[in-house]
């Protein structure tokens, strides 16, 4: 729908840029509702997992994205009923979810499902081609962004907090390896929309990008 009326702020980057923290806090400051499309990734590579699918197997993993019985609620996701939350955060799934995101059938399995999170009074959409293929209409576009090392920097205090063990040296080649994937493949890669405006997270906290964001949306 070209001019659909209902707001959209969509906000993309890389991984661990904070786009999740921030685009959460800007949900919740305008009662807006919330998309984190990488979820929708990460669910459907836990599945595959599961299930033993090898990535060549396009079709089999595009069609468990295609029924993918996802549920949010509040801040947990669940899986039909399990609380999948910290299990989609595993590294392991992450890496499967930047390979899965690279197949055509698996992306376009899931376009309907996250145009149907646009609802009143408006969405916040955090993801990497929310701006560029998904809801190329937003409002307020943003592209966060923060260096390798600050990244990897946050993910590691991240998995520290959380009790599980962590190498610096593994993260920062991890997030570099997944970089050079989400931004290299040939459908839908992660660069900035041309109108988005770009936010370097390096030397902020989440709390002034959250201000930044809400400016930029209040005085277009
Ligand atoms: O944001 P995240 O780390 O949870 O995303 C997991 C993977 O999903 C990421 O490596 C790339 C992919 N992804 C994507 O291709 N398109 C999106 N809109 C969101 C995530």
């Amino acid at each position: 729908m070209p001019n659909n009326p209902i707001p959209v702020i969509a906000i993309d980057g890389p991984t661990a840029s904070g786009k999740g923290t921030v685009a959460a806090k800007v949900a919740e400051r305008l009662g807006f509702h919330l998309l984190d499309s990488g979820a929708l990734y990460r669910l459907t590579a836990l599945q595959a997992l599961r299930r033993g699918l090898e990535l060549r197997d396009e079709h089999g993993i595009a069609k468990l994205a295609e029924h993918l019985p996802a549920r949010f609620v509040g801040g947990d996701i669940f899986l039909n009923n399990e609380n999948v939350t910290a299990a989609i955060r595993a590294e392991e799934v992450g890496n499967m979810a930047s390979k899965i995101a690279a197949l055509p059938t698996v992306r376009q399995a899931l376009y309907g499902l996250q145009l149907g999170f646009r609802e009143t009074p408006g969405l916040v959409a955090d993801g990497r081609d929310m701006g560029t293929v998904i809801f190329p209409g937003a409002k307020l576009k943003v592209f966060l962004t923060a260096s390798v090392e600050a990244r990897a920097g946050r993910r590691y205090k991240q998995l520290i907090d959380k009790g599980i063990s962590a190498n610096m040296d593994d993260l920062l080649s991890d997030l570099k390896e997944r970089d050079e994937r989400d931004t290299k493949r040939a459908i839908a890669p992660l660069v900035p929309a041309a109108d988005a405006h770009l936010l370097d997270t390096s030397a902020m906290t989440a709390a002034e990008a959250v201000e930044q964001v809400l400016a930029w949306y209040a005085h277009p």
